[in-house]
């Protein structure tokens, strides 16, 4: 191993600053949501770079971007990169990292002239986030084939626009089939978005499992009435029963313990007019557990709750499943050339699992797959705040560089 080839860091920190420029805030977050303006903004970006360094770029039906490098041999390629979508008011590292490392990688391996076996892959999926369209992860879905091209474009967004329209609107819907590009492997580079590392003072992540996510949508049907001439009895207060079942959320991850987590992120009140009993609800629940039983275990409980609230408050309560995501091991194949790496690079290293839901968690269903992880300052992530320090992000993307080197030599 070249253990001395490294990345230029000071131009990956400064094309993270280009593109967190895209869907910019004042506040210093970034609000770059799939397939809005400033997605088209951030993709035009990366297709620019790629092209800038000669690679191929491919745009697959459902907006994935790919920029190919040959290799010496036409074999399977390997793959790596993540997303350009973030959340609202997210920050300008969560997927934005593992595509421009992946460029930075391409560059490095272009100017150091090292042609590898197998061609190489640079990849930005489409709304990984599902912070607009359902189901999260789309683009991988697609590229696997669990989810078809008819099925993404149909998928509605939580502002009422369609998934195919918009991505016909900023010209990324391109020609190929998705997962046309069969990989020989899959590794994704992210922050970690939680505290694990920095609490132990280590710089990267051997990440061999990630969680499962349940996504839930409930709908509480009461009796919209006057505020005041309603007496206390005779409600049918769908606002109570939201509340009442946003506090058995977080009762469902104390009784659970270990990895459950429960979350409620939007609600709504219908008719929302101050001195009007709510006669509609309608809540979105994330229910994330790293082992599928106990994630089953979770849903099943909100429900016979939502049986129990139907009868004690009098409301008529329905929920419905807007996506799932199984928890899933990655492959000791690739985790063994990462942690190889980070030990070949002098770094220190921990495996770990996962508790955000990432592409490489679909792609990990057909391909040996992996994730590499670098601290997150305070553990904080989908804020502004989100922050990982120059050197642990230059580390990150050499263990990148190192384990794609290997993979590309099998
Ligand atoms: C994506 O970042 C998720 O974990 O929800
Ligand atoms: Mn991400
Ligand atoms: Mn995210």
């Amino acid at each position: 191993m070249n253990s001395r080839l490294q990345i230029n860091p000071s131009r990956l920190l400064q094309r993270l600053e280009q593109l967190a420029q895209k869907g910019a805030q004042e506040n210093g977050g970034v609000s770059r949501l799939a397939l809005s303006d400033a997605d088209k903004d951030g993709r035009d970006l990366f297709v620019t770079w790629l092209k800038e360094l000669g690679l191929i770029v491919q745009v697959d039906q459902v907006g994935n971007i790919f920029g190919l490098r040959p290799g010496q041999e036409n074999l399977p390629p390997v793959m790596f990169g993540s997303h350009l979508d973030t959340v609202r008011n997210g920050g300008r590292y969560d997927g934005a990292y593992g595509v421009l490392a992946a460029l930075e990688v391409l560059q490095t391996l272009i100017e150091h002239e090292i042609q590898t076996r197998r061609p190489l892959v640079a990849v930005a999926f489409t709304n990984e986030e599902g912070a607009r369209y359902v189901p999260d992860m789309l683009g991988s879905l697609a590229f696997v084939g669990d989810l078809s091209v008819e099925e993404a474009w149909a998928a509605k967004g939580f502002d009422g626009t369609q998934f195919g329209v918009e991505l016909q609107r900023i010209g990324y819907a391109g020609s190929l089939s998705p997962g046309a590009l069969c990989p020989h492997a899959y590794v994704e580079l992210h922050v970690e978005q939680g505290p694990v590392l920095e609490q132990e003072g280590l710089t990267i992540g051997v990440v061999e499992h990630v969680t499962g996510i349940d996504w839930l949508e409930v709908t509480i049907c009461g009796a919209a009435n006057h505020a005041g001439t309603t007496p206390t009895e005779l409600r049918r207060d769908a606002g109570l029963a939201a509340a009442k079942i946003i506090q058995y959320l977080r009762q469902i991850a104390l009784d659970l313990g270990g990895n459950q987590r429960a979350t409620c992120g939007i609600l709504h009140f219908e008719p929302e007019i101050i001195n009007v009993i709510p006669g509609k609800a309608t809540l979105t629940v994330d229910l994330r557990n790293t082992e599928a039983e106990a994630l089953q275990e979770a849903e099943r409980r909100l429900r016979a709750f939502a049986d129990r609230l139907m009868q004690d408050d009098h409301v008529e309560i329905e929920i419905r499943q807007l996506a799932y995501t199984r928890p899933e091991s990655f492959a000791p194949q690739v985790t063994e050339v990462i942690a190889w790496s980070a030990q070949a690079m002098g770094y220190s290293y921990r495996h770990m699992v996962s508790g955000a839901g990432h592409d490489a968690q679909i792609m990990a269903r057909k391909y040996p797959t992996a994730m590499i992880f670098i601290p997150s300052r305070d553990g904080v992530s989908h804020s502004p705040q989100e922050y990982s320090s120059p050197e642990d992000i230059e580390a990150g993307a050499n263990v990148l560089l190192h384990t794609v080197l290997k993979l590309a030599e099998q």
